[in-house]
């Protein structure tokens, strides 16, 4: 597990060099493991319109979703302060969409020190709707 975590911060590093944060200049990357074991990254994109941005954390379970794939094995979010940077409350109902309550949530710093957290801690008691039969 440790190096899928090594591989989830560079992905996540990679996304960051992307963000579009002109308002903001906090730049944000993050990168989810998949069920395969693929892993998909993405970016903090802001909008002059503020309400309109998105978060790293999205962008980079979306790119899952719209690769066919709805589960999150394992997430890492890294921003550029020294603090470990929790996912905001938006992200962890995205998160907890595609995750379980045990999957681990690594929360990085600048220099790539990570603190690990759960989604089940993160966000208890997580509002799902009973998915409906195709
Ligand atoms: N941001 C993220 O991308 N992820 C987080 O977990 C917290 C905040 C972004 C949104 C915005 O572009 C910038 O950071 C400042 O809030």
């Amino acid at each position: 597990m440790a190096d899928k975590r090594k591989e989830l911060l560079s992905a996540a590093r990679q996304a960051r060099k992307k963000a579009y944060a002109p308002y903001s200049r906090f730049h944000v990357g993050a990168a989810v493991l998949g069920p395969k074991g693929k892993i998909y990254s993405g970016c903090n994109v802001e909008n002059a319109s503020f309400g309109l941005t998105c978060c790293a954390e999205r962008n980079a379970i979306f790119a899952m979703a719209a690769a066919g794939e709805t589960e999150i094995r394992e997430l890492l979010v890294i921003g550029e302060s020294e603090e470990f940077l929790p996912p905001c409350g938006a992200c962890r109902q995205v998160i907890a969409e595609f995750a379980a309550p045990s999957t681990v949530v690594h929360m990085c710093n600048r220099a790539g020190a990570c603190r690990d957290s759960t989604v089940g801690e993160l966000l208890p008691f997580i509002f799902h709707l009973k998915k409906k039969k195709t």
